[in-house]
C-alpha cells in the first residue's frame, strides 16, 4: 500500500468574535490509497474543520498551519489554479449539510453532466448516461427523471444521497465524507456503504470518512482516529481499537453506546459532563476534567500522541487499559 495523503501537524485557527480560536491543534494521521480511514469523536472536536483545512474551504480569517502532502504537493499551501486543477477531480468532498454541495437553481442532471464533462471531457450523451448509471449506484428511484427534478424537490436522505453521486462523478482519488449516511435509513445506508466498498476495492478510492455512528465505522473503515478537543487522542486499526480501546475517553464513547445485548431498559453510561468549548480547553489533557483516570500530569501536561503498538497510537499520560 502507498500513503495517498499525509498530515502533519495540522492547526487550524479560526477568527472569532473574540479573537482567534485554535479549533484544531497539531493533527498527524496518513491515508492509504484504497483505505476507508474513519474519524469519530463528539460533536464539536473538529472532525469537520480539520477536513475543510484540506480542501481550503476555511470560513474567511481562518489561518492553517502543518502540511497535507498529497502527490508531492502540499493541500495547504496550493494556489487557485493547482486547487482548481486537485479539488473535484481527485479530492472530492461529501458535506455535512447536502445543500452546502447542490446548487438550487440547477437541476440534479445539470449538476452531475457538467461534472462528468468538465473531468471527463465526454459527450453530452454519454455525460447523460453516466448521470443515470450514478443516480442509480446511489439508488434514487427513477434516475432519469429525477434529472430533471431540482434540490428543493428531494428529501434530506435524497439530496445527501445526489450529493454523493456528484463527489463520485468526477472519479476522484480520495473522497472526503461527511457523516454521508447519517440521514439515512438503514437499507439506503447500507448500499452507500457497499458502493463506497466497492470502488475502493475495484478503482482504489480512498475514503475520509467522518461519522459518529460507530456501527458505521466498524463495517467499512480500516484505520480509525478518535478525537476529541482538536485533537487526536488515539488511533488505530478498526476491530483492534474498538475491542480494545487503550484511551479512557473512547472507552467512554464505546460504553456510551447501546449494545444488542443489554437488557432492555438498562441506562446507557453516559459520560459526564460536555464537551469543552475552545474558548474554555482544560489545561494538559483536554479530557481530564471528565476522566476518572487522571492523573496530575494529566491535569498540567498535554499527552503526545504516541505509537504504543505497531499499529495503535496513544495520547494518555496514564494508559490505564495497557494489556497486562
Ligand atoms: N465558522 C466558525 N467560526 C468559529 N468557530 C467555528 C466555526 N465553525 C466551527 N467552529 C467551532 O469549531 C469547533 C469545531 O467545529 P466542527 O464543525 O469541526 O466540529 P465537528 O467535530 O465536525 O462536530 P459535529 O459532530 O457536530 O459535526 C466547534 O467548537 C465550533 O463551534
Ligand atoms: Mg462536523
Amino acid at each position: 500500500m502507498s500513503t495517498l495523503l499525509d498530515v502533519q501537524g495540522l492547526t487550524v485557527t479560526l477568527a472569532t468574535n473574540s479573537g482567534p480560536m485554535t479549533i484544531v491543534d497539531d493533527v498527524d494521521y496518513a491515508v492509504e490509497q484504497g483505505q476507508v480511514f474513519g474519524v469519530a469523536g463528539e460533536s464539536g472536536s473538529g472532525k469537520t474543520i480539520s477536513v475543510l483545512a484540506l480542501m481550503q474551504l476555511l470560513p474567511a480569517g481562518a489561518q492553517t498551519s502543518g502540511r497535507a502532502n498529497y502527490g508531492g504537493q502540499d493541500l495547504l499551501s496550493l494556489r487557485s489554479r493547482a486547487l482548481r486543477r486537485v479539488r473535484g477531480a481527485e479530492l472530492a468532498m461529501v458535506f455535512q449539510d447536502p445543500l452546502t454541495s447542490l446548487h438550487p437553481m440547477l437541476s440534479i442532471g445539470k449538476q452531475l453532466t457538467e461534472h462528468v464533462r468538465s473531468h471527463e471531457g465526454a459527450s453530452r450523451s454519454a455525460a447523460a448516461k453516466r448521470a443515470v448509471e450514478l443516480l442509480e449506484e446511489v439508488r434514487i428511484p427513477d434516475p432519469e427523471h429525477a434529472l430533471h427534478g431540482f434540490p428543493h424537490q428531494f428529501s434530506g436522505g435524497m439530496r445527501q444521497r445526489i450529493a454523493i453521486a456528484i463527489a463520485l462523478a468526477a472519479r476522484p482519488k480520495l473522497l472526503i465524507a461527511d457523516e454521508p449516511t447519517t440521514a439515512l435509513d438503514v437499507t439506503v445506508q447500507a448500499g452507500i456503504l457497499r458502493l463506497l466498498d466497492r470502488l475502493r476495492r475495484e478503482n482504489g478510492l480512498s475514503v475520509i470518512l467522518i461519522t459518529h455512528d460507530l456501527g458505521v465505522m466498524s463495517s467499512i473503515a480500516d484505520e480509525v482516529a478518535i478525537f476529541y478537543a482538536g485533537r487526536i487522542v488515539e488511533s488505530g486499526p478498526t476491530h483492534d481499537l474498538l475491542t480494545a480501546p487503550r484511551h479512557p475517553y473512547t472507552r467512554a464513547l464505546l460504553d456510551a453506546l447501546p449494545h444488542p445485548e443489554a437488557a432492555e431498559g438498562t441506562a446507557l453510561i453516559a459520560i459526564p459532563g460536555s464537551p469543552p468549548t475552545p474558548r474554555a480547553r482544560p489545561s494538559g489533557c483536554a479530557f481530564h476534567p471528565r476522566c476518572p483516570y487522571a492523573s496530575d500530569q494529566s491535569r498540567v501536561e498535554v499527552p503526545p500522541l504516541v505509537a504504543v503498538s505497531e499499529s495503535r497510537l496513544l495520547a494518555c499520560h496514564v494508559d490505564p487499559f495497557r494489556p497486562a
